[in-house]
Parts: C-alpha cells; structure tokens; sequence
C-alpha cells in the first residue's frame, strides 16, 4: 500500500512501482529515524501532537532503529521513508498516521542525505587523516633516497621519494579540509520546509533544527527542498580527492614496470595474469586510476541533475543518492587498498641521470653574478662539448668547465655529489596542520 492511495481508484502497476521506487537509499534508515525522532519530539513540544502519542511514536522509532541490522523491506516500499513509517504502523497502530503531521518526503530526504553526509564527511576526513599519516611515516623512511623530478616525464632536478610522497601529503590534506568545509556548509535544516512552503501549523523549524545540531532551519522553502549543491559539493571533494589517488597510482603502475623497476610489488598486493606465468600487476592501482573515471562521471551527473530542474521538488532528485553513495564508496576503497599497497611495497631508485646537475652547475655561475641566461647558455655548451666526446655531464672535469667559462672554480664539480633536500620541516608543517584540523 502506498502513503498517498486516496485520491487514486486504482492502484499503480508494478512497472511503475519498480520504475519509480529507490532501495539505494536505504544506507538513510538510520539518520531517518534520528530526523523523525526531532520531528515528532517538535510536534509534541507545540501542542501540535499528544504527549503520549508522542511517547508512543518515539518508542516505535527507537525499537525499529535498535534492530536496524535485521529491519526488512518489503517489495510495496516507495523508498526508505515509506518504510519506515509503514513499519512504524504495523507496531503502533493509527497513530503511527501522526508522524508526517508538518513534514514531505521532500523536506524529509533533503535533511537525510544532510545528516548522512555530515558523518560520511567526518568519516573521509578521518580516513584521509590516516592517509596523511601514513604518507608522512612512508617520507620519513624515504627522505635520503634520491629521485630524479620529472617535468614533461624527462628527469629534471633531484628531490628524494620522501618529498615526492608528501606532494601527496599536502594534497590530502586539502582533501581533508575540503571535506570538513563540505560538511560545515551543508549543517543546516530543510525540515519543516513541507512540500515546498512549509505547514499551516505551528511547527518550530528552530526546535528541530537545534536538536539535530544544525546551524539553522534554511530561511527560504524552496531552496531547502530544491537545492542539491551540497551534494554536487560533496562528490566533487570525492572526485578532487580521487584525482589525487589516480594521480600516484599512475606513478606507482609506471614505478612497477620493468624500464623503471622502482617499485617492487609485495605478494599481498600484486596480482597475477591468468595468461603470463611471469607476470606481477600492479592492480590496484590500476584500478584506483580506473574508478576516478566513476567518481568524475557521478560529479558531472549531480551537476547535470540540477542544471534544468524547475523550483522545487522534482523525482529526479531521487538520483543524487546513488551516485553521492557511490563516489563517496569508491574513495573510502580507494584510501584503504593504496595504503595497503604502500605498505606492501618496497623502493630501489637508481642513481638520476647526470643532467640533474645542469641547473645547480649554472647557478654557480649565477652566484659569482653571471646573468642566469648566459649561465644557462655555458652549460648548454658544456653539455654539447661532453656528448661530443661522448661523456655525459657528471664526467666533466675542471678542464672541461674552464675550456666553456673561466668563471668556473675547483669547487663547482661538488654539484655532482648529490643529497637529498632536508624535508623535516615540511613533515612538522604537516603534522600541524594534522592537529589544527581534527575532524
Ligand atoms: N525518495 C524520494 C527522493 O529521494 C523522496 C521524496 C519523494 N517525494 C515525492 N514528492 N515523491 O527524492
């Protein structure tokens, strides 16, 4: 049976009930619960409702929320809503019929996936927390490995793979933040906002808007019930944060091939090919880099779903929440398998190619006041001279750099001896920032 049978003859068929009903909604059960639960203690506290049917009402929800684990949908749910409030029925009878007193599905659903994002945000901020973390342990133990830098994927200067590891530290912790000014954003109450203009009763927006620790009931009825950029907000951080995620599982999958061989794949975190006896893949973060693909697309379908919606309510909102449920899904995997295949993993860097040492070389010129450009111009030359004589830039002897640029000294072959930068700072940095932002 469905909530709105009485101006209809006849009932809808089952096409329409698959068609139109949602079960990916049902993760909402519980912050369900907690938005009637402030509801009705409302309807109660105005004179609206009964005390004791207040009281009998709460008691329902409570129990249905204490066996939540085992709460059973049947085929007739519209959608979790519907549910809840039918099964309400079947345990307390017609006064179960009190519940929606003041209240829409619409207003009712916007302040769930309110509730449900604000824990979810809490909980991504959590795990990325972790993720900090654990990039912040994995730089420590990399900070005297030197690496070359890439810019247009040819080596360029030298760094170590610790700082390269906390490039992706930093980036997490925007993620980070991201997610906790997401959730500061989206704390306020649609509840009370009906349909689309409120009640003709005396509800108090205020009331529940306070017992559910939000910032306040949304002043304007519409925008509560029509808007859903706090969902397009929402998968946006899960796809900025899963860009970053692909951006290392890219370098990891390059890091693993045979032409680099700087990662080597633990047993855990490696898989097989059912055709090369040989093989040894670096799935998961190949599958990382895949799945950004989903979250993108969901970012750009939350988007679209708005883009032509006519104030207010209208269905299609029913979709945000398989594709915020999704993106939000993918990233929580995502953090957890590329920690463990961080963990599982170990490092051999050989040495950086010698030209790393082109642009340290020159800047000793620029040192002694040798406009950059022409510093830039002799080692240029030398570079030329050596490949010549086929040597490569580290060969040079003092001769060589006398023969290019009399300016040159003794000391300047110290550039080819080459130590990774100190990162200590950049580590107490992030640790800080760790601490400022407790989620
Ligand atoms: N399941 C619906 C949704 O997610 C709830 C709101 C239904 N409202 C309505 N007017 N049919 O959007």
């Amino acid at each position: 049976m469905t909530l709105w049978g009485g101006r209809f003859e006849g009932g809808m068929s089952d096409i329409t009930r698959d068609f139109t009903g949602d079960t990916s909604d049902r993760r909402l059960l519980l912050v369900d619960i907690v938005g009637s639960i402030a509801h009705v203690n409302m309807l109660s506290e105005t004179g609206i409702i009964e005390p004791e049917e207040a009281e009998t009402l709460i008691a329902g929800l409570e129990s249905i929320r204490d066996d939540a684990g085992s709460f059973e949908f049947v085929e007739t749910d519209e959608d979790v809503h519907t549910a809840v409030e039918r099964r309400l029925g079947e345990m307390v009878g017609d006064v179960a019929g009190k519940l929606h007193t003041g209240r829409s599905r619409n207003d009712q659903v916007a302040l769930d996936l309110r509730l449900y994002l604000r824990e979810a945000a809490q909980a991504r901020a959590l795990q990325l927390r972790g993720w900090v973390e654990s990039l912040v342990t994995l730089a420590e133990g990399t900070a005297d490995v030197v690496i070359p830098t890439y810019t247009h994927l040819q080596q360029a200067q030298v760094t170590s793979l610790g700082a390269h590891f906390l490039a992706y530290a930093w980036m997490a912790v925007r993620d980070l933040g991201r997610f906790s000014d997401c959730a500061a954003r989206l704390n306020e109450s649609p509840l009370g906002a009906g349909a689309s203009a409120g009640s003709t009763l005396p509800i108090s927006r205020e009331q529940t808007s306070q017992a559910l620790g939000m910032l306040g009931p949304m002043p304007n009825t519409l925008d509560a019930v029509g808007s859903r950029d706090f969902v397009a907000e929402y998968v946006f951080c899960c796809a900025q944060t899963m860009v970053h995620l692909s951006r290392l599982a890219e370098e990891l999958v390059i890091w693993a091939s045979h032409e680099f061989g700087w990662l080597q794949l633990g047993d855990e975190v490696s898989t097989g090919s059912s055709a090369l006896p040989q093989k040894r893949n670096p799935d998961i973060a190949e599958l990382v880099r895949g799945r950004t693909a989903g979250v993108i697309g969901d970012t750009a379908a939350v988007l679209s779903l708005q883009k032509a919606l006519p104030l207010a309510y209208n269905r299609d909102l029913q979709e945000d929440k398989r594709l915020v449920f999704h993106a939000d899904d993918t990233v929580s995997d995502a953090v957890e398998a590329l920690q463990a295949l961080l963990t599982g993993s170990g490092f051999t860097i050989p040495q950086p190619s010698a030209g790393t040492a082109a642009l340290p070389l020159a800047e000793r010129l620029v040192a002694r006041g040798v406009p950059f450009r022409e510093a830039h111009q002799v080692v240029g030359q030398l570079v030329r001279r050596l490949e010549d004589g086929g040597r490569t830039l580290d060969e040079a002897t003092i001769d060589d750099l006398m023969a290019v640029d009399d300016r040159f000294g003794a000391t300047d072959l110290e550039v080819f001896e080459v130590s990774a930068p100190v990162i200590n700072d950049q580590i107490s940095a992030l640790r800080a920032r760790l601490s400022e932002n407790v989620p």
